[in-house]
């Protein structure tokens, strides 16, 4: 019993420590196969009018929302991608961030 206990603490707590990381490598190929065609490997190829994506300042939260729902030149992923898909991908464009030193 108390082994069974242990055995799922274990699990449960390896579940959770690699979750970011899976969230980012799958967020990663999301990206790769969806995203890339406008806004690079980088987030710094400007396809039709994309923004530079290693500059974007905003949200994680406003991040979801474009992705979502797509703005101005930009498709919403709403119907392609599930909502977890887009939280992982969102996530992932935070790590094309080049820091300014600001
Ligand atoms: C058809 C080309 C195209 C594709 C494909 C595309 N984007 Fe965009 N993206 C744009 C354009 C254009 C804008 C600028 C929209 C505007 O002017 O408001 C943009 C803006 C954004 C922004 C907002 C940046 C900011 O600082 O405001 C994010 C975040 C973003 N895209 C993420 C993604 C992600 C993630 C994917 C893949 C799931 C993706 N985009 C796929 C064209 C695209």
């Amino acid at each position: 019993m108390r082994l069974k206990i242990a055995v799922i603490g274990l699990a449960s707590m390896a579940l959770f420590y690699c979750q970011p990381n899976e969230k980012l490598s799958s967020g990663k190929e999301i990206y790769k196969k969806y995203c890339v065609s406008c806004h690079g490997i980088d987030g710094k190829l400007l396809t039709n009018g994309a923004l530079d994506l290693s500059l974007s300042r905003i949200s994680l939260d406003e991040r979801k929302k474009i992705i979502t729902h797509g703005r101005v030149n930009m498709v919403g992923f709403e119907n392609v991608l599930s909502s977890a898909q887009i939280d992982s991908v969102a996530t992932f464009t935070q790590t094309l961030i080049i820091d300014q030193g600001e």
